[in-house]
């Protein structure tokens, strides 16, 4: 049985009542450790939080440029999109959780690492997943998902235990949020027909009036300047996210397929990954070969599955990672978006140094030096087994059999 615990603390009613819970259910001491993944909060008072609800110790863990560099710069070089829709705001948080978890139960002696997931949603499979790739000589404690406490209830033990959480009634979305996105879920939106009110929007509602231009600058794949000005890749995001929100844009409403079995509602708003993801694919488009943009295509929606299953840390993720970095080595210039109201985001141009437009051989004008004389003997060759196998059918001495399709 475990006797210390680090547990991920988000500062919200369950984790909070987890503290407690565990300290007298469990008889284990709680260090509770918040991580800044870019959601906001007020750090002082989710630590004091933590500390009245019973934690031994409460530490908050600035994650934002590790997440950023480590964990959502993969992602976007391989322009992961979980069923070609979800750019993995939470899959991709919790991996990188999981690492501090691990790293803070060694400094502190700690024998198991804790999380406030329910039974019925991936971030479970993830923090687990996660923790038995990275230590799995620890214990991992799930207090939520065993508890059976309705939310009342726990409003109840809170207020028992003197755990100062102010509960808005007001909101009944589940929500999660970082530097990549938000998620949200629940209530009205658990009915699929339901449109989604728009007040469950934070992050895109239309304030704009009149349409801008922006230029993203990628190297080897990576956006690494916005209007020529320089940012950390966190910055960057960040700018980029507040800049086309502002359109209305960014808004992702689906019915996904978890991976415990379930089909659930979710409504992301995440416009600066989106716009992000829709400019690097855009600038591969013009900067890889063919035979390799294909293969890439192919391989996405795996490593997507692969990330959101909670496979971050496996053989598979890193040796497709290493395909992806191969690839990008090229994907290097300036993506040119365009935002206009209402609720509007597109690619208006695209420019490289490396990339493989070669305007001679595209263009219809004068400047053409593509070899036309090559196209004939190509086309001829190209078609040569299928006018061969077509030849045969018409001539058969029956002739009955038309070649298939030609009916
Ligand atoms: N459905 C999304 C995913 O599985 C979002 C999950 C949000 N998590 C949460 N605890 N509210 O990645």
């Amino acid at each position: 049985m475990a006797k210390r615990v680090v547990l991920a603390y988000s500062g919200g009613l369950d984790t909070s009542v987890a503290v407690r819970w565990m300290t007298e259910e469990l008889k284990v001491e709680v260090i509770a450790l918040a991580a800044d993944v870019g959601q906001g909060g007020d750090w002082e008072t989710i630590k004091a939080r933590a500390m009245a609800a019973g934690a031994v110790d409460a530490i908050v863990v600035d994650l934002r440029e590790e997440f950023a560099n480590d964990f959502v710069a993969p992602a976007l070089k391989a322009n992961a999109k979980y069923e070609g829709k979800y750019p993995l705001i939470s899959s991709l948080s919790r991996p990188v959780i999981v690492k501090h978890l691990v790293a803070a139960a060694r400094t502190y002696g700690a024998d198991a690492v804790g999380h406030g997931c329910t039974g019925k949603g991936n971030d479970q499979v993830r923090f687990e997943v996660s923790a038995a790739a990275l230590a799995p000589d620890l214990e991992v404690l799930a207090p939520v998902r065993g508890w059976g406490l309705t939310r009342e209830q726990s409003i109840d033990y809170a207020e028992t235990w003197g755990i100062p959480i102010t509960v808005t009634k007001s909101s009944p979305y589940s929500i999660d949020q970082n530097l990549w996105g938000r998620t949200i879920e629940c209530g009205i939106l658990e009915d699929p027909w339901e449109q989604p009110p728009e007040d469950v929007y934070e992050l895109t509602t239309p304030t704009a009036t009149e349409p801008t231009e922006l230029i993203i600058s990628f190297e080897q794949g990576l956006p690494v300047a916005l209007d020529g000005r320089r940012l950390p890749l966190s910055n960057l995001i960040g700018e980029v996210d507040r800049l086309v929100g502002s359109y209305g844009w960014g808004r992702i409403d689906m019915v996904e397929n978890r991976r415990v079995g379930i089909k659930s509602r979710e409504i992301y708003e995440c416009p600066g990954a989106l716009a992000l993801l829709m400019a690097h694919s855009d600038l591969e488009d013009l900067t890889l070969e063919r035979d390799l943009a294909h293969e890439k295509a192919r391989l996405e929606p795996r490593y997507a599955d692969l990330v959101y299953d909670g496979m971050w840390f496996s053989p598979l993720k890193a040796a497709l990672d290493a395909f992806v970095d191969e690839s990008q080595r090229f994907v290097t210039g300036d993506v040119r978006l365009l935002c206009e109201v209402p609720g509007r985001c597109i690619v208006a141009g695209r420019r490289s140094d490396v990339g493989l437009y070669d305007y001679s051989l595209a263009t219809y004008e004068a400047a053409d030096r593509f070899r036309h004389q090559d196209a004939e003997g190509f086309v001829r060759l190209w078609g040569l087994g299928v006018a061969t196998w077509a030849a045969r059918q018409v001539n058969r001495p029956t002739g009955e059999r038309p070649p298939a399709g030609a009916e």
